[in-house]
């Protein structure tokens, strides 16, 4: 996972900033509050029954004011730089604006298309050094999407989509995740934001939208029991799963729990519910011949 103190992008470079700031002060009270606390219990301790009463003190103008105007002064300064960066990272919400990414939160995994009709699962790209205008939505439970080198979170809402600023300022591999509790296989809902150039960025969105070669032996059959199985009733944009148009070019296999590998894609044919516990996915009762077939289709798919 990305950590929040390395920024890639105007955004992030804004919270980081002020999140360094309230570190900081926060950081100086505390140690000016735990060292009164520590020189007071040693200075003051109780040294028997005949030790006397410290000296009391009953009011005083000096610190009254002193600790009116400093806190005040922190807490303005904090606001002042706060709604300054909240201006310049929030996007619009309502501009009518069409967005360059629609991403949407499912019960395990990120999708996200693109306006040529591309669909990307699990890795998402982007293109570096631009900035996107992001619509995030959820299919189901509130979700929060979040990519801490490259943009704020933004919570992915059920029916109330909301807009991000997403960009990266140079090419590269960015952790993201969903942060918000939303179900049992919440930790696995992972994903990649790969940023790259510009040109290879577009030669990578005609690539998704081209249709595949027909499969050939028994990658042919395993097509047709994609079918006749059912498995693309669910396993198709807008489904109830996720899309597997081009699932052997991922890395990894369900929202980041597991690599990509024959064994691991195996799994989800042979006993779903071992592959992620409490996903959607029904048992479908295959032959040894027919995983082998399906197997061998899905591992066609570019
Ligand atoms: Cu989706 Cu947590």
């Amino acid at each position: 996972m990305g950590s929040p103190f390395s920024p890639h992008s105007a955004q992030t470079h804004l919270i980081a900033a002020v999140f360094s700031v309230v570190l900081v002060i926060a950081g100086v009270i505390f140690l000016v509050v735990a060292a009164g606390v520590i020189y007071s219990s040693v200075r003051y301790r109780s040294r028997g029954v005949t030790a006397a009463e410290p000296r009391q003190v009953f009011g005083s103008r000096k610190l009254e004011i002193l600790w009116t105007v400093v806190p005040l002064a922190i807490v303005t300064g904090l606001f002042v730089i706060t709604v300054r960066a909240m201006v310049l990272i929030d996007a619009p919400q309502e501009s009518g604006q069409t967005p360059d990414l629609v991403i949407t939160g499912h019960q395990w995994w990120w999708d996200a298309r693109y306006p040529n009709g591309a669909l990307a699962t699990g890795d998402i790209h982007i293109p570096a050094a631009r900035r996107l205008l992001v619509r995030i939505e959820s299919t189901d439970v509130i979700h929060d999407f979040w990519v801490p080198e490259l943009a704020r979170k933004m919570d992915a809402v059920p029916g109330r989509p909301s807009y991000i600023w997403l960009e990266a300022d140079a090419p590269g591999t960015y952790s993201g995740a969903c942060s918000e509790f939303c179900g049992a296989q919440h930790a696995w809902m992972r994903f990649r934001m790969i940023a790259e150039p510009e040109a290879s960025f577009n030669a990578w969105l005609l690539r998704q939208i081209q249709p595949l070669a027909e499969p050939t032996g028994a990658a042919a059959e395993g097509a047709r029991l994609f079918r006749t199985k059912k498995c693309e009733d669910c396993h198709a944009l807008g489904k109830k799963g996720p899309d597997l148009t081009h699932v052997a070019t991922r890395e990894f296999l369900g929202a980041g729990i597991s690599r990509n590998t024959p064994e691991n894609l195996a799994l989800w044919l042979t006993n779903p519910q071992a592959a992620k516990p409490g996903n959607r996915m029904p048992d479908t009762p295959l032959t040894a011949n027919e995983r082998a077939a399906l197997l061998a289709y899905l591992e066609s798919l570019q």
